[in-house]
């Protein structure tokens, strides 16, 4: 496993690319380009023809990216969201692509570096963008959002059974002083949380959700998706990496989708001669036992891959 000098450690590195079926001459997307560790083994693969575009919305990514591969011309970086992946490959007026990656989520130097803003264990400036020069931070948000709508995305993106409590004491909280720091809403949430679960800190699902929630995710995944499933040449195929049971559900639910069709009304007769668009690639796929043993990350990591008829 490679555990790389820019701080994280590839979830199924070689079962990801190697899931992509890399042709020498291919052209290739690393949706979440991190920092580089997929797109690494995708450039070993790749002959002097292959192209392999990287994408991340995060200017830190774009910086290991110069770092690492700004001699080797056979590597694109666009900063932005793989949302937008059709954009990009239509301005490197590409035909079509053989392969798209998306190993969601944060990366470990976002989670570690306590000035990002991510972390409930480290303190620092409540922020949690992936690109901080985009958006609303989190303390933007959780100093003027409603209450219903903290409860909410507590609840919906953190499946957090308390959420209506902490929403109402981070509103409590707030009259008092704006909430600035990671640590200061870690312990607010904390409080508000009754039943503290053994081994997991009590803010984690309240810090999930509105990480998620503060870089739009979901909608990104789903916009994501449909726009890798675009780009995609015949033969080419689409690996997700997802590491939540909400973004596993829907990637599982988007790929069997288009293997099955649009469905029919009950009442209609099933005619069964439109090709299939795609076909799925094996099962769902899981880190071994020697990657789990050595990376907790891979723990909740699933693996889908889609091949474009
Ligand atoms: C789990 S890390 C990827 C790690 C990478 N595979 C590696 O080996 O270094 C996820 C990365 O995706 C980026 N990201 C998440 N959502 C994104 C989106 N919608 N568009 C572009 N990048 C995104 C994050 O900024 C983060 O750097």
């Amino acid at each position: 496993m490679e555990s790389n000098q820019y701080g994280h450690v590839t979830v199924l590195l070689a079962e990801a690319v190697e899931a992509l079926g890399v042709e020498a001459d291919g052209l290739y997307i690393d949706g979440t380009f991190g920092r580089g560790g997929h797109s690494a083994e995708i450039l070993k693969a790749l002959g002097p023809q292959g192209r392999l575009l990287g994408i991340d919305k995060d200017p830190r990514a774009r910086r290991t990216a110069m770092e690492r591969f700004s001699g080797d011309d056979r590597f694109l970086f666009r900063q932005g969201s793989f949302a937008d992946m059709a954009s990009f490959v239509a301005e490197l007026q590409w035909p079509g692509v053989d392969g798209v990656l998306l190993d969601l989520g944060v990366s470990s130097p976002q989670l570690d570096e306590a000035e990002r803003g991510f972390s409930f264990m480290q303190d620092g400036p409540l922020d949690m963008r992936m690109d901080p020069d985009s958006g609303q931070s989190a303390s933007e948000w959780v100093n003027t959002a409603k209450e219903e709508e903290i409860s909410k995305v507590l609840w919906d993106l953190g499946e957090e059974r308390f959420a209506r409590r902490m929403a109402k004491a981070i509103v409590a909280a707030r009259q008092t002083q704006p909430i600035t720091r990671t640590l200061q809403l870690a312990e607010i949430v904390a409080a508000a949380n009754p039943r503290w679960e053994k081994g997991k800190n009590p803010a984690t699902r309240a810090f999930q959700a509105i990480r998620i929630y503060i870089n739009r995710e979901l909608d990104d995944l789903a916009q994501g998706l449909e726009q890798a499933f675009g780009v995609l040449k015949p033969g080419g195929r689409l690996t997700v990496i997802s590491f939540h049971s909400l973004e596993d559900r829907m990637v599982k639910q988007y790929m069997r989708d288009i293997v099955r069709g649009p469905k029919t009304p009950k009442w209609l007769p099933v005619v069964d001669d439109a090709p299939p668009k795609a076909k799925l690639v094996g099962k769902k796929i899981r880190a071994g036992e020697t990657e789990l043993a050595a990376n907790v990350r891979a723990r909740s990591a699933v693996m889908r891959v889609l091949e474009k008829c």
